[in-house]
């Protein structure tokens, strides 16, 4: 099929180079200038693993492009993925997703088109966008054939960034939302190599060997909307209620890891996303839960669960702090030296990273704070000049002379560092595994005093 994406992020680029593997022909449009160049050239906008080398590989059936005349007319599909990014209240900020929805309006060409939300977009959503396009579409051509020409679908996305290609290629499932039937027969065409796991795995992703069909779960507009942010808001609270139960098992000299293994072989309960820690940060799960609370207040419903889970959350890049406190005592004056800056591993994406927060309490107190990160160093001193840290290129070296180490995001690399020679390198051997993640009996041989939070 002939397909249109609108916003080449992370959910953008990762659809377009996946919808181009299972053979359908892609069209991206961005706005920017510099990032359509470089996808032209094949350099991926994004670090995400894989994502270059399938970008190669289906270089014939993407093409890119900074105009929508280029795209929309004869696109069967078009998927809207534009930022929605949070504003200072909280609310996403709609103006791309509307911007889009106009430019598609206005460049319609006759053809019934699915014009599709992947972008997370509040509930509600859909039919606002569609009386946008409607609307571009009417004032360019009359009202003549006015329902017709376009559907709108909702098709939230489960991507996760670090695992990105993973997730969209073998999905646990697809949701349509679509009040109109022909656009739910189209998305079915479209996605149907992913449902039924029918197309060629490339090479460095092989298909998981227990996964069969993939369920396809079609539902009305607002319910693929809403199951979108009710998703990462049940992932969410999963993490923060092991957090709340890893607080306790501190005190009652219980171990949380254990805990979760035990209660997660439960099937009803599932192991996934029961790691306790920092917490959660990145684009999604702040933003969607903030959302949703705000959305279920406009409808004079409180949200108690999602909301103390958030509360529970920004309590844990508190507690770093105190727990620190308490280990050293004093903070002004010691070097504090942070294993991790990305919100997760596998990504460079700094956005709500719990590592920012952290450091800038450190710094609060009077620390003097060192980072090291495997690939996001570069954009944090883009995107925070203001980060009063010192960049350190090699992990060893934030050891020197340093009070205390933090690991704050649970890289690879980091599990097997030399970590006696860090020991004897630090003025006191402290670390705190903030993702309860190290291998504490090598680091106690190593000569470091580890704890958890
Ligand atoms: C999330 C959702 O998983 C994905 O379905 C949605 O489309 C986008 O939001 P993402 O933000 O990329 O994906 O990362 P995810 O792997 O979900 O992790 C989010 C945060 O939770 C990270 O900061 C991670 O460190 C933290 N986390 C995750 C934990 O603290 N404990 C866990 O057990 C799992």
């Amino acid at each position: 099929m002939k397909v249109a994406i609108i916003g080449t992020g992370y959910v953008g680029i990762t659809t377009g180079v996946c919808l181009g593997w299972l053979g359908h022909d892609v069209t991206c449009v961005d706005t920017d200038d510099g990032k359509i160049e470089s996808l032209r050239a094949g350099v991926a906008p994004i670090y995400e693993p894989g994502l270059g080398e399938l970008l190669t590989q289906v270089a014939g059936r993407l093409h890119f492009t900074t105009s929508y005349v280029d795209a929309i007319p004869r696109s069967q599909v078009v998927f809207i993925a534009v930022g929605t990014p949070p504003t200072a209240d909280g609310s996403p900020n709609l103006q791309y997703l509307s911007a889009a929805a106009q430019s598609i309006g206005a460049n319609l060409d006759g053809e019934f088109t699915v014009v599709v939300n992947k972008s997370t977009v509040p509930i509600g959503s859909g039919n606002w966008v569609e009386s946008i396009i409607r609307e571009a579409d009417e004032k360019g051509r009359g009202s003549g054939r006015r329902g017709e020409r376009f559907a709108v679908a909702s098709n939230p996305e489960f991507l996760r960034e670090g695992t990105a290609l993973h997730d969209s290629l073998y999905p646990d499932r697809i949701v349509i939302g679509a009040d109109h039937a022909r656009a739910l027969e189209m998305m079915y065409t479209l996605y149907r190599p992913l449902l039924e796991q029918s197309f060629a795995p490339p090479s460095f992703l092989p298909r998981p060997d227990a996964l069969g069909a993939v369920p396809l779960v079609a539902t009305d507009l607002a319910s693929a909307e809403l199951i979108k942010y009710a998703a990462n808001a049940f992932l969410a609270l999963k993490i923060s209620y092991i957090n709340e139960i890893s607080q306790l098992a501190g005190k009652v000299g219980a171990d949380v890891s254990l805990v979760a293994n035990g209660i997660g072989l439960d099937a009803r309960i599932g192991r996934r996303f029961l790691q306790a820690g920092i917490g959660w940060g990145g684009s999604c799960f702040g933003k969607d839960t903030a959302a949703l609370v705000s959305t279920a207040a406009d409808y004079g419903l409180a949200m108690p669960i999602v909301s103390a889970a958030r509360e529970v959350n920004r309590r844990q890049r508190e507690r770093v702090v105190e727990r620190l406190l308490s280990e050293l005592k004093i903070l002004k004056g010691k070097i504090i030296g942070l294993l991790g800056l990305a919100f997760k591993p596998n990504t460079d994406d700094l956005r709500d990273a719990p590592a920012l927060d952290i450091a800038r309490a450190l710094v609060a107190r009077g620390a003097r704070v060192r980072v090291h990160d495997p690939v996001a160093m570069d954009r944090a001193r883009r995107e925070h000049p203001q980060l009063e840290v010192s960049y350190c290129a090699e992990p060893e070296e934030i050891a020197a002379q340093a009070d205390a180490l933090i690991l704050v995001t649970e890289w690879p690399q980091y599990r097997d560092l030399n970590w006696a020679r860090m020991a004897s390198a630090m003025n006191s051997a402290v670390i705190l595994d903030g993702r309860h993640w190290l291998d504490a009996t090598a680091l106690a041989s190593a000569g470091f005093r580890a704890f958890r939070l």
